[in-house]
């Protein structure tokens, strides 16, 4: 299965998701983690990673823009699951990313910036789909503070954008943040069973 991991705007957790989400594949399968952002922070962390010797890792690799779709899927044959950590701004690397999975990972927080943001992710895969009909594109709600109701607005606009919500919700938690500075998924750091349970969650609901 291909991943991408995708939002125009930054700070939303693609890079915690994509971390994630590939290394709980890699326990079990072969995976590849292609970091497509220029800012390569899944890069920084797979680098902690290495020096933290944590164990089992994804391979991962850094490409951009138009390599994204061609060298990506010639990578992405000698593994079982394939994510892009696809960059912060509409660009040609996130447009590859859309070409290249079959599944589309959309990391949003909860407020109205981050649904008046959404318009132009909106259009690039609207446009995606018509190279990659098989593209499955569904919203991952990030960062979210469980006391307010901005996550129930947040989920009737993105039902009436026709768009598809993942039941996981993912809250704003201190173990997310020491996880990436470690080389570590929280899972490992074991420290925060919320949050684990929440990764756990999304894995059961992404994996085919
Ligand atoms: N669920 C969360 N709870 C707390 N901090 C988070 C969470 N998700 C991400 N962060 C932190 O927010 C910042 C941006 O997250 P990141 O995954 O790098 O987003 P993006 O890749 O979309 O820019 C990082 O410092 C990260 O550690
Ligand atoms: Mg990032």
């Amino acid at each position: 299965m291909l991943y991408a991991v995708v939002n125009t705007k930054g700070g939303v957790g693609k890079t915690t998701t994509a971390i994630h989400l590939a290394t709980m594949l890699a326990r079990s399968d072969r995976t590849l983690l292609i970091d497509g952002d220029p800012q390569a922070s899944s890069a920084s962390w797979a680098a902690w990673r290495r020096e933290a010797n944590r164990n089992p890792s994804p391979t991962t690799t850094c490409l951009t823009g138009k390599a994204i779709l061609a060298e990506g899927k010639a990578l992405a044959e000698g593994f079982a699951h394939t994510v892009v950590d696809a960059g912060g701004r509409d660009s040609v690397g996130l447009r590859s990313s859309l070409l290249l999975a079959h599944q589309a990972i959309v990391p949003v927080g909860a407020s109205n910036l981050d649904a008046a943001a959404m318009t132009d992710l909106l259009e690039v895969i609207e446009m995606a789909k018509d190279y990659n009909p098989e593209l499955r594109v569904r919203i991952l709600l990030t960062r979210i503070d469980p006391r307010t109701k901005d996550t129930a607005d947040m989920v009737s606009f993105l039902q009436e954008q026709k768009l598809s919500v993942l039941a996981t919700r993912v809250c704003e938690r201190v173990a997310y943040r020491r996880a990436i500075g470690e080389g570590a998924i929280v899972q490992e750091l074991g420290k925060d069973q919320a949050a684990s349970h929440e990764m756990d969650a999304l894995l059961a609901e992404v994996k085919p």
